[in-house]
């Protein structure tokens, strides 16, 4: 059997302590300094305990910071595309050399952390590298501005992974760490493996991105960010009733996988896109969808630019490759999936519904066109939608 890629920096890190160090984890943490984690640090934590972000141990220090921020570069050298930060109040910043104890918004123990180093949180530096606007509407760049003005960096050592395990979103069977994915793909018997990254319901465009990357991979993993997202997404839970119905009646189950990522959103366009691939490269992923205006919102980022930025990084450095993909469209004409690649514009022949559109009809009980989004999944969606906000 051939070999699968290796993980970002040659080694899948490990950080969740064993049923004997949680213990004494846990009884060490009743005399350490308490930090509360927003949501994002919390899925950033669990993606650093499990090794999604190999080659990271820990939060991110300062020389990193600044590299990733005007190079896209680790300090060693490796391609890296967004910080990975831990940064506090400055009345809550503890001195290098002490160990503190990471809880989680729900107030369970996640981590110890033995800081090494605090540094200013140049946010000046961060926000316009990071996002390309300091607009603050922009959700990423209002995240980062609301964060503390102190970063604490150093490794981590992780007392509980998930840690809302009966939590709405948790979805433990599906929760898959890199090693576990890997291990399923030796399994398989799949050597080139193909990710769809998304925080949507898989609509017919998606699909057909999934079904055209399936016929050129062994399979496919459908791996939905479930960690932290704006306001105004659909919540995990919903979608995840909507894949599952999607891919019983729509995809050859044994050449797909579904998994979650529990990572959060930072709608950073470009560079998300490259941090997306990194990450399922640590998945034992070979091969990575991105389409149009992939992670993006508003109209902050060029349909394309999440493409371009891929130009730019050493291919022997990413090893995963981005499998590009046009805008893709229901063609009445063709009576099939199409993008400008495949088949001519003509005025008013392809089905295009915008994400408000779609959600006024789900309002109305309507199901979108079965050109637009299949049957089973709309009506996972109108269900979710009758349902009144509490
Ligand atoms: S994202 O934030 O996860 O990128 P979304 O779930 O909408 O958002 O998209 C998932 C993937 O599908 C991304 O790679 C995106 O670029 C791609 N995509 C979404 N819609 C289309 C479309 N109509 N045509 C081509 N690619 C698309």
């Amino acid at each position: 059997m051939s070999e699968l890629i290796s993980p970002h920096g040659g080694e899948l890190v490990n950080r969740v302590l064993d049923e004997a160090g949680a213990n004494a984890a846990r009884a060490e943490a009743q005399s350490l300094p308490r930090i509360d984690l927003s949501a994002k640090q919390s899925c950033d934590l669990e993606m650093i305990g499990i090794g999604a972000f190999s080659p990271l141990t820990g939060f991110m220090g300062e020389a990193d910071f600044k590299s990733v921020c005007t190079d896209m570069k680790l300090s060693s050298g490796r391609t890296w595309p967004i910080p990975i930060l831990l940064a506090v109040d400055e009345a809550d910043a503890p001195k290098p050399g002490q160990k503190v104890a990471l809880y989680a918004p729900n107030g369970e123990l996640q981590a110890l952390m033995t800081v090494e180093e605090t540094f200013r949180h140049d946010k000046k530096l961060e926000i316009p590298n990071v996002f390309r606007t300091e607009d603050d509407a922009h959700p990423g760049v209002k995240q980062v501005l609301d964060e503390g003005d102190v970063c604490i960096a150093g490794p981590v050592d992780v007392v509980t992974v998930c840690v809302d395990p009966d939590g709405p979103e948790a979805f433990l069977d599906e929760r898959l760490t890199p090693a576990q994915t890997r291990a399923e793909f030796a399994k398989r018997g799949w050597s080139t493996v193909a990710a769809f990254q998304t925080r949507n319901p898989i609509h017919r465009a998606h699909e057909y991105l999934c079904k055209c990357a399936q016929e050129i991979c062994d399979g496919l993993l459908i791996h939905p960010l479930v960690g932290e997202t704006k306001p105004g997404d659909i919540p995990a839970d919903v979608r995840m009733d909507c894949y599952n119905v999607l891919i019983e009646n729509y995809f050859v189950v044994e050449r797909t996988l579904l998994s979650v990522m529990p990572a959060a959103m930072r709608y950073a366009g470009p560079r998300e896109a490259v941090l997306h691939a990194l990450v399922r490269k640590n998945y034992g992923v070979t091969h990575f969808i991105v389409g149009r205006d992939h992670a993006g919102v508003g109209d902050y980022y060029g349909t394309y630019d999440a493409q371009l930025i891929f130009d730019d990084l050493d291919p022997a450095d990413l090893q995963i490759e981005p499998l590009k993909f046009e805008h893709a469209a229901w063609s009445h004409k063709a009576q099939g999936m199409v993008s400008a690649k495949t088949f001519p514009k003509i005025k008013g022949d392809q089905v295009f519904l915008s994400g408000t559109k779609v959600r006024e009809m789900l309002g109305n009980g309507e199901k979108p066109p079965a050109e637009f989004t299949r049957p089973e999944v709309a009506e996972v969606l109108i269900e979710w939608a009758s349902v009144p906000v509490s």
